[in-house]
């Protein structure tokens, strides 16, 4: 089977699983409800829980301790990109292929929505702590594991991380004079690759990798994480919005400086393939079975969504 049809197949598998984890539409809440499920089923590429997945996979992790960590990294990345959305911040009507949350719910369900899948990715997280009982036995050894992964999750997705580099970008916005690499590099690091870097690393301490490993698990997807943000940056100039599910031109509109805006089109692809390369490079000096990572790692450097 081709890689495109994996990638597929693994989403379609990842999305089934998320629907377990759906908070239900019911209760006087229900409106904030139906945003957070509006907005999470609206059917992203499903990238950072398939990471997970794989690096859990890849390193010998068995069993279903995985899966609640999946469902919450999908529902923090799903808040950011709500939160990213509303006139505040880009100002952007489509995402991932229909109307954004605040066009269809109001800003006020947006915002609360948004806060609504941050707090439940915590609960669901920590629904994982349920898988370290068996047979009423506490597994004392998978406890502290959940709980190292919960203590990466935020703060990977926190001030120090994702909420950092969104930070940075709006401020960044409309000024005079041009970033230095250093600090567009500080934006693309935190707001995307911070997330990146948290679900390989998940998926490596669940599987009850060694510290070496994780650091590099965090390095890998560390290039990835930068190489997949250039990529966004450039499909903004020269995507196609039905293929991207979301409009292109909202860098200029919003007067940010990317890497296509400072480097230029060519050197941005060809940073894109140098991080990627490195990030492959990376994986390969860990052991376990790294063939779909590697495809996928490659697949996403000419990806067009
Ligand atoms: C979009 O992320 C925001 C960025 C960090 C570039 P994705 O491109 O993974 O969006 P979905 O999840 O597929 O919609
Ligand atoms: C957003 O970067 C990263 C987030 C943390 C949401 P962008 O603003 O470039 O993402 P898109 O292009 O709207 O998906
Ligand atoms: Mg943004
Ligand atoms: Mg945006
Ligand atoms: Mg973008």
């Amino acid at each position: 089977m081709g890689i495109e049809r994996q990638i597929e197949d693994k989403a379609k598998q990842i999305e089934a699983l998320l629907k377990t984890y759906l908070p239900k539409e019911e209760g006087y809440q229900k409106t904030v409800l139906e945003a957070m499920n509006y907005s999470l089923l609206a059917g992203g590429k499903r990238l950072r829980p398939m990471l997970m997945q794989e690096t859990y996979r890849m390193l010998g992790g068995m069993g279903h301790v995985v899966e609640p960590f999946m469902a919450a990294i999908e529902m923090i990345h799903t808040y950011s990109l709500v939160h990213d959305d509303l006139p505040a911040m880009d100002n952007d009507e489509y995402r991932r292929g229909r109307k954004t949350t605040h066009v269809v719910y109001g800003e006020d369900m947006a915002i609360l929505a948004g806060d609504g899948l941050l707090n439940y990715a915590f609960e669901t997280a920590m629904k994982a702590f349920d898988s370290c009982i068996v047979d009423e036995i506490k597994l004392g050894d998978r406890y502290e594991m959940v709980a190292r992964a919960l203590k990466v999750l935020g703060h990977k997705a926190g001030i120090y991380g994702m909420i950092g580099g969104q930070t940075a970008d709006v401020e960044a916005e409309n000024k005079e004079e041009s970033l230095t690499g250093e600090q567009l590099l500080f934006i693309h690091q935190h707001k995307t690759a911070a997330l990146i870097e948290a679900s390989m690393m998940i998926g490596g301490i669940l599987s009850g990798a060694d510290q070496d490993t994780i650091d590099k698990l965090e390095k890998c997807a560390y290039d990835l994480g930068v190489a997949f943000q250039i990529q966004d940056d450039i499909l903004d100039v020269i995507g196609d919005e039905a293929t991207l599910g979301k409009p292109i031109g909202s860098d200029a509109r919003n007067g940010k400086q990317t890497y296509v805006t400072i480097y230029g089109m060519e050197q941005a692809k060809a940073q894109v393939l140098k991080l990627s390369e490195e990030a492959v490079y990376i994986l390969d000096t860990l052991c376990g079975d790294n063939q779909f990572m590697k495809e996928l790692m490659t697949y996403l450097i000419h990806r067009e969504k």
